[in-house]
Parts: structure tokens; C-alpha cells; sequence
């Protein structure tokens, strides 16, 4: 049934292709949505290094001293220019080396409304949480912290003389994310080889593109991410790409307001999704998020999996039909589940992640 609705929506399958051919049939996926949506990423830092803080007055209180809080401040060199920013470690006392989320979250607090802390660290896992807009504000503006770095004077107030292909906010974003993952490889608490990174919404579509530009992270949570984020774009529910280029074209490149005419698109949001294999990806959909479409985030799941499938592992082991209210599918390396209730990144989600992960550890 879900082949026969992908097929009627117009989405170009995964065509087969040999396993050694992976490494370049997903560059070429990865290359189409880089120029035509995200744009083209940010280079990797000339330098990068790790100022560490004492210990951080938030870390008592809310955790009864079960892990060790700090604030850590990200010293960059890119493109000859200096950035910095700052982001909190949060790692579970004790020997030994934890499995960690690498989470950008809605704000710098911890705990937070979308940040369960206490119970992440109860499960054994360590996280390096970043407040997104220490990065790079959420809006049209070009001229602050990593935008006002990379971005050429003229364009920095008017965002539509960026280049074409000139990268947006999630981008940036997204390039963040990376420098967390590098203080990791310098910590030897945390498990490079269980690396994930978490999102939810604007930032689980983050999520998705720093886990498909970078392959160190295992595994890939987007969380409620929807619109050019995990759902199949055309023809569903709730957002298209003529509202998110509208109201957020920060978000990405100048290219991509021309799919407005979705018609026009060459590409759709499941080979973002599979450029994530063999690794895994991890979708979260909820009932109530219309605007998202769980649906359509179950069918990119499903085209996806071919990918795997081709490199010899299953991708999503679910029916041949839309998830009911409740239903978890975790059983192959794509793991999605359709929570009652509305936008969130809620406990029940983080639980979902957790138990996956707990079982699916390298
Ligand atoms: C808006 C936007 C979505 C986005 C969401 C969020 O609703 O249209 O695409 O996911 O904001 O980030 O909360």
C-alpha cells in the first residue's frame, strides 16, 4: 500500500545499486539537497578548541549529583576568522564512557521543557546540549555569530544576495552540532562509537542534515521534523515548502524558494533519509502535528529503506500501512513511532530513543 501512495505522489525510488557503489550513489543524493535546499555546508574549522568551565552552579541541584555540569566554550578558526560559542556537557559521574546525545534545543536551560536531564542521565547516557541561537539568531539576519562570520557583507541585511547556494540557518546549525561531536573525541568519558544527535522541529530537521554531512554519529534523531525535514514533501499534509520558504527562507538557500512549484523538484526529503544508512535514523511523529504529517514522515521512511535494504540490512520493519496512534516500529536500523498528541519533543519520545539505542549499541 505505501509503495502504491509513494508511487501515486510522484517520488523517485532508491534505484539499486551495488554496495560499493554507496559511498558515491549517496554523495550524489546529498549533493542535490546541498545545492538546492540546505546549500552548500560550511567548511570544517581551520582550528577548533575547548575551553572548559568549573563546574556549573545548575548541575546540583536538578541532578543530585549524579553527573558533573559544565560549560564549555567552542573556540573556532574558519575561514581565517574567529568564532566562539558556548554549550553545557553533562555527563553521568563515574568511570567509564557513555554513550551521548549531541542535542540543540530551544533554549540553554537544563533541565528544560524538551530536555528530561535527570532521566537521560539515569539511563546511563551523557549529553552536550547547545542553545541553537548562540550560534546564529532564528531570523533574517546574517550579520551575527557564525552567519556574520561566513556570510559576505552584502548579503549579511539581505539575505536574497546570498549566493544561490549560499548556506542557511540549518546549516549553520548544523556545522555546531559537528564542533559538539569534536570536544567528544577529546573527552574520555564519552563513547565516540555511540554518537547520536537529537532535534525536534526546526532542529530535528538540523538534526537530520548534520547526521547525513557527518558520518561519526551512529545514530540520527529527528524529532517531529516534518517539512523539509523527514517528511516526503510532495503532495502532503499540513506545511509545504511555498509556507516554510516564506516564512523561515533563513532556514535555507536562495535555490530552494523556486520549489514552491513543487512540480518542479528533482529530489524530496527520503534521500536525505537514506543518506543516513547503515547507520540509523530515528523518526518521531505525533498524532496531533498535522502541520508536520506523520504520514508522510512514515512514507520517507519507507522509501528510504531501500538503501538499506541494498547494503544488506533492513531499513523499516513496519505494515504495509500508516502507523496507528501508539504504534512504535523499532525493529530495523529506521525506528519511527507515532505518539498521541501534539508538537513536542516529549518524555515519551526520549524514552522511545533511549530503549532504542540501549539495544542497538555498537
Ligand atoms: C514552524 C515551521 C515548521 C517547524 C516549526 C518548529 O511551525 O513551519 O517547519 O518545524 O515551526 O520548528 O517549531
Amino acid at each position: 500500500m505505501l509503495h502504491k501512495i509513494l508511487k501515486e505522489r510522484g517520488i523517485k525510488e532508491i534505484l539499486p545499486f551495488l554496495p560499493t557503489e554507496w559511498a558515491s550513489v549517496r554523495r550524489k543524493y546529498l549533493d542535490i539537497l546541498l545545492a538546492e535546499e540546505y546549500g552548500t555546508p560550511l567548511p570544517a574549522p581551520d582550528s577548533v578548541t575547548f575551553e572548559e568551565m568549573p563546574f556549573d552552579y545548575r548541575s546540583f541541584p536538578s541532578l543530585a549529583g549524579k553527573a558533573t555540569c559544565r560549560k564549555v566554550i567552542a573556540h573556532t578558526v574558519i575561514g581565517g576568522k574567529e568564532f566562539s560559542f558556548p554549550f553545557m556537557a553533562t555527563i553521568p559521574v563515574g568511570e567509564g564512557k557513555f554513550p551521548f546525545f549531541v542535542f540543540n534545543n530551544f533554549s540553554p536551560n537544563i533541565p528544560d521543557k524538551y530536555f528530561p536531564t535527570e532521566e537521560i542521565i539515569d539511563n546511563g547516557f551523557a549529553v552536550l546540549s547547545m542553545f541553537y541561537q548562540d550560534v546564529t539568531t532564528d531570523d533574517r539576519d546574517f550579520s551575527n555569530g557564525l552567519a556574520g562570520i561566513v556570510t559576505p557583507e552584502e548579503a549579511q541585511s539581505d539575505l536574497t544576495l546570498r549566493a544561490p547556494n549560499a548556506p542557511g540557518k540549518i546549516a549553520m546549525w548544523a556545522w555546531a552540532n559537528m564542533r559538539l561531536l569534536d570536544y567528544a573525541a577529546t573527552n574520555p568519558s564519552l563513547d565516540m562509537s555511540n554518537a547520536a544527535v537529537i532535534g525536534h522541529s526546526r532542529l530535528g530537521k538540523t538534526a537530520l542534515l548534520t547526521g547525513a554531512l557527518d558520518e561519526r554519529f551512529r545514530f540520527v534523531i529527528a524529532n517531529n521534523a516534518g517539512c523539509s525535514g523527514d517528511a516526503i514533501t510532495r503532495k502532503k499534509q499540513g506545511e509545504h515548502i511555498k509556507d516554510i520558504s516564506r516564512m523561515f527562507p533563513f532556514w535555507f538557500c536562495e535555490n530552494y524558494k523556486k520549489y514552491a512549484d513543487e512540480s518542479l523538484l528533482t529530489f524530496d526529503q527520503h534521500m536525505l533519509v537514506a543518506t543516513i544508512a547503515p547507520r540509523h535514523f530515528l523518526s518521531g511523529a505525533a498524532v496531533g502535528d498535522g502541520w508536520a504529517d506523520p504520514e508522510s514522515q512514515l512514507l520517507s521512511c519507507r522509501a528510504a529503506s531501500v538503501a538499506w535494504e541494498q547494503l544488506g540490512k533492513k531499513g523499516l520493519v513496519a505494515p504495509d500501512r500508516y502507523a496507528e496512534v501508539g504504534e512504535q516500529f523499532p525493529e530495523g536500523n529506521i525506528s519511527y513511532h507515532l505518539r498521541d498528541g501534539l508538537h513536542y519533543l516529549s518524555r515519551y519520545d526520549w524514552n522511545v530513543y533511549m530503549n532504542y539505542i540501549k539495544k542497538n549499541l555498537a
